[in-house]
């Protein structure tokens, strides 16, 4: 289980539980670019989908959180759905540290794969996610998963569908704290 301390900043990495539902509706909220899932959406996820759920928390606030799944017919591939850390924190290295713990987690025990989307315009997202690639050492392949019309609701920006790997157990370490 994640349960890791960031050097001097107070800032703790572990998994997700049902009172922090609410913390992680809220740092998507204050995100202003995360697409804001119903509040009873977060809390089932820090409910049935906590292995593969991290927080990080600052003097007992969520300011950080990154959400996924295993992909049910590929277990190979850990999807990382949403990661979002409050606009007091960007910047600092906080966010790559927490998709570190994400994958480190025992939910994503054995995937050596990393997808997520990012609509086209988010650079600090796919900034993030070559990062990533590079302290892996690892492929970064870009490609179309939706389409803009793929989506009902008008003004929904395409998602480009990230695929980092593969990946070796051992690299994770250069993502730690
Ligand atoms: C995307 C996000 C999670 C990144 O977290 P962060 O803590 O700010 O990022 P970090 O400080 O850990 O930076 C990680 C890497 O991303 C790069 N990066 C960060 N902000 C960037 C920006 N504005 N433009 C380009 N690259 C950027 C950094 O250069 C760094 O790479 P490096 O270590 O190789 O230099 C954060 O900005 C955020 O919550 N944004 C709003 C929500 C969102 O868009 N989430 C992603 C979609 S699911």
């Amino acid at each position: 289980m994640i349960n890791e301390e960031i050097p001097d900043q107070g800032i703790r990495l572990r998994p997700a539980t049902v009172q922090d539902g609410a913390g992680m509706w809220e740092v998507a909220r204050d995100t202003e670019t995360l697409d804001l899932n119903s509040s009873y959406l977060y809390l089932l996820l820090a409910r049935d989908f906590a292995d593969t759920c991290v927080i990080a928390e600052h003097q007992g606030k969520v300011i950080g959180f990154a959400s996924g799944y295993r992909r049910p017919r590929h277990p190979e591939v850990i999807f990382l759905w949403q990661v979002g850390i409050h606009p007091a924190w960007q910047g600092q290295g906080l966010g790559k540290r927490l998709v570190g713990a994400f994958l480190r987690q025992p939910g994503a025990d054995r995937a050596s794969m990393l997808e997520t989307t990012i609509t086209p315009s988010n650079e600090p997202s796919r900034g993030l996610f070559e990062s990533i690639a590079r302290e892996l050492d690892t492929d970064c392949q870009v490609s179309t998963c939706f389409a803009a019309d793929d989506f009902p609701d008008a003004g929904h920006s395409a998602e480009n569908l990230f695929r980092i790997g593969p990946y070796r157990p051992a690299a994770l370490n250069r993502l730690a704290p």
